[in-house]
This record gives structure tokens, C-alpha cells and sequence, in this order.
């Protein structure tokens, strides 16, 4: 089999300007990395990642939620078609600011990541760095977790951690948070991608290749 064939197809979804999808594709390119971005997706065709994933050479589609209204699961229908069309084994949330329902999620069931910009349980929700600052946290970071039907829970696969400096604001706090995001997503998708992991109630346990 070639490597192309046994890496894990992974869609990554979007709304805004992509950092973290960047880290991810970057990640990709290395030989041994077992996953391969097939397609990049959002529900905003004006994302700014949108052409950083075109630029990069990769597939894109958007669908743009406005145009089903409140109709949620019409919407999710023609996103779980485009990401099987698409081939996609496993989705990965990258700044993708819909909810997803219980329809997808269940449909996705332990093959939908996302990342949070926050040291989960604590401050799900947004407005995260703000929120941390406020209630005088000395430590923030970042989460990558599975996607379950609440949001901002799941089962933690990867975390990482800032020091709350005194003269941070949201804004400087979130730049260093973001930094670590970038680290951490990789590493997460590796082990995900992999599959050598199991999911031990709210713990995801590396069991070795
Ligand atoms: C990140 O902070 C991520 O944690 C949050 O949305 C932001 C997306 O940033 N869910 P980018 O689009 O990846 O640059």
C-alpha cells in the first residue's frame, strides 16, 4: 500500500481566516504525518482560508448557512455529502463557528475534532481569553478534544498551556494562545489519525503504535 493510500482522508472545516488549518497542512507534509488534508470547507465563502487552502493546492468547497435559514440539518445534510464525496475519513473543526446538531454529530461520531481556545472544562463558550483574564486564571491554553453533542465537551485528546502574564490583554493573551493551538492541532491529528489511541470515558489514552 502506498502512503498516500493509508493516510487517514481528513476535511477541514473553517469560517475564518484559517491559521490553524496552515498548521495542519503544514503538519501534512511531512512523509511519516499519517493524514492528508483532502478538502477544505466552510460555511462563509468569504473565509479568509478559503484561498490559503486554494493557494495550498487543495480542494475547497463553502456552503453558506444563510441560505438555509434555521433549517440546521439541511444545512449539515449537504455538508455530510460534500465531506463524503470529498472521501473524508475523519473531520477536524478548525475555527468553524456553526453548531453542529446531534444529527452530525452522531453521524461523526469519534471522527469530529475540534480545537478551543481555552484549558477545557474551564471557560467552553466564547470570549475565552477575556473570560480567563476576568476570573484571574495564572494559567490558559488551548484544547483539542472530540466533538460530542454539548459543546466544548468531549473526550480530551491534546491540551496546552500559557502563563497568564500582569500586563496581558485578550488581545496578547490570545496571540501566545493561538501559537500553542498551532502546536498542539498537529499533534493531535497525529495521534487521532494514527488510531493508536482508545477513549476511556473523558480520557483519550496514546496506546502505542
Ligand atoms: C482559534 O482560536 C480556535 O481555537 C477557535 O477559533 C480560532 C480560529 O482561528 N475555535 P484560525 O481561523 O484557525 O486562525
Amino acid at each position: 500500500m502506498s502512503l498516500n493510500q493509508s493516510r487517514k482522508k481528513v476535511a477541514v472545516l473553517i469560517s475564518g481566516r484559517g491559521s490553524n488549518m496552515v498548521s495542519l497542512l503544514e503538519a501534512a507534509k511531512a512523509e511519516d504525518f499519517p493524514a492528508q488534508i483532502v478538502c477544505v470547507g466552510s460555511n462563509r465563502p468569504d473565509a479568509a482560508g478559503l484561498q490559503r487552502a486554494r493557494d495550498a493546492g487543495i480542494a475547497t468547497f463553502s456552503l453558506d448557512h444563510k441560505r438555509y435559514g434555521k433549517d440546521r440539518e439541511a444545512f449539515e445534510r449537504e455538508l455530510h455529502e460534500e465531506l463524503e464525496a470529498a472521501g473524508a475519513e475523519l473531520v477536524v473543526l478548525a475555527g468553524f463557528m456553526r453548531l453542529l446538531t446531534p444529527w452530525f454529530v452522531n453521524r461523526w461520531h469519534n471522527r469530529l475534532i475540534n480545537i478551543h481556545p481555552a484549558l477545557l472544562p474551564a471557560f467552553p463558550g466564547l470570549d475565552t481569553h477575556a473570560r480567563a483574564l476576568e476570573a484571574g486564571v495564572k494559567l490558559h491554553g488551548a484544547t483539542v478534544h472530540f466533538v460530542t453533542a454539548e459543546m466544548d465537551v468531549g473526550p480530551i485528546i491534546a491540551q496546552g498551556s500559557v502563563a497568564v502574564r500582569d500586563d496581558d490583554d485578550a488581545q496578547t493573551l490570545g496571540a501566545r494562545v493561538l501559537q500553542v493551538e498551532h502546536q498542539i492541532y498537529p499533534q493531535a491529528l497525529r495521534l487521532i489519525a494514527s488510531g493508536a489511541y482508545k477513549i476511556d470515558g473523558m480520557r483519550v489514552l496514546a496506546s502505542g503504535s
